[in-house]
């Protein structure tokens, strides 16, 4: 089956390299990435970023994550994603070594801006809850990259750190604003500090704290429970937490019933409460 990608970011991308992405792999539809290894087993999706040494992320790389988020938002067969890195980090964050051409030519930065919110917005965007397993090293875009996700489960020997104000730049206050109370998050940027598995744990930012052999089936373990889940019904709650992340809780449960008045008619829901009465595990369908 062959998936395309969703507009969202369209303007960003030349005809080429969607061209490029888009051509699917027999055995799984996804395309082959540069940038990203992505598996799909029993309804969870893993995705592993793999641009090596240090998950560093250039264009390509954004490029590919916002094709690879939007696949997976609209593919049937995907309930729930891992996000993690490959090697011994999670991600360094911007490429360093991409950023000095960027002021040189007009229009660059804009252009740069657009692509790094979008990649970022396609993990937060994305219909189905994603689990970050960070494995090692999240640093500022990558921290940012992490915090992008809905569930955040750390190795013992992961940390994430802020370093833009070590290398001059700036970004990601809102992102660490959603896990960190106020003074935590405050620290963390200020002081561009790593804050380790362990210390994440005890702060309350990641759900679970584990050994690096353990990571990887322990996120998979929790994307799966959601997978068991009525798909429509996950999806509308993801959305609930997306929409009303600003509002005032009066507005925010009014459009949380109105999600209920919406699902109340889908197959999914008729589901599970047949199955409930019948005294049987339901069997979604997804719609
Ligand atoms: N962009 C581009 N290249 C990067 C990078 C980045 N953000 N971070 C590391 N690299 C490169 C290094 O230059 C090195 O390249 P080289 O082998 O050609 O010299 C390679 O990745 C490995 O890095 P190294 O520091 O030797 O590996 P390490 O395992 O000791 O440490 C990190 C890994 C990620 C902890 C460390 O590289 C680091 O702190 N990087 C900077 C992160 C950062 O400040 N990001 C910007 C946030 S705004």
């Amino acid at each position: 089956m062959h998936y395309e990608p969703a507009a969202r970011a369209v303007g960003a991308i030349t005809p080429t390299i969607l061209q490029l992405l888009t051509i699917p792999r027999k055995d799984t539809g996804m395309a082959e990435y540069e940038c990203f290894k992505v598996d799909v087993a029993d309804f969870v999706a893993t995705v592993r970023l793999a641009r090596s040494p240090v998950n560093a992320q250039n264009r390509r790389f954004r490029e590919e994550l916002i094709t690879i988020f939007d696949v997976l938002s609209d593919r049937p067969d995907v309930r729930a994603i891992v996000l993690t890195g490959e090697g011994k980090t999670f991600s360094a964050g911007a490429d360093l070594k991409e950023r000095p051409g960027l002021s040189q030519e007009i229009g660059a930065y804009p252009r740069h801006n657009r692509i790094v919110r979008e990649s970022f917005n396609a993990v937060m965007e994305c219909e189905k809850p994603v689990v970050a397993a960070i494995n090692g090293a999240a640093i500022g875009a990558g921290c940012v990259l992490a915090l992008c996700c809905d569930i955040l489960v750390a190795s013992e020997v992961a940390y994430l750190a802020m370093t833009e104000v070590d290398v001059g730049l700036a970004g990601g206050v809102s992102h660490v604003r959603r896990f960190f109370r106020e003074s935590d998050a405050r620290l963390l940027i200020y002081t561009a500090r790593r804050m380790s598995g362990p210390e994440l744990y005890r702060m309350g930012v990641v759900s679970e704290c584990v050994s690096a052999d353990a990571l990887l089936e322990t996120a998979q373990r929790i994307a799966h429970e959601i997978a068991a889940k009525s798909p429509s019904a996950v999806r509308a709650a993801k959305r609930s937490f997306n929409v009303t992340e600003d509002m005032p809780l009066r507005e925010g449960y009014r459009f949380e019933q109105s999600q209920t008045v919406a699902l109340a008619s889908t197959e999914d829901t008729k589901e599970a409460q047949r199955a409930f009465a019948e005294k049987r595990q339901p069997v979604f369908r997804g719609g």
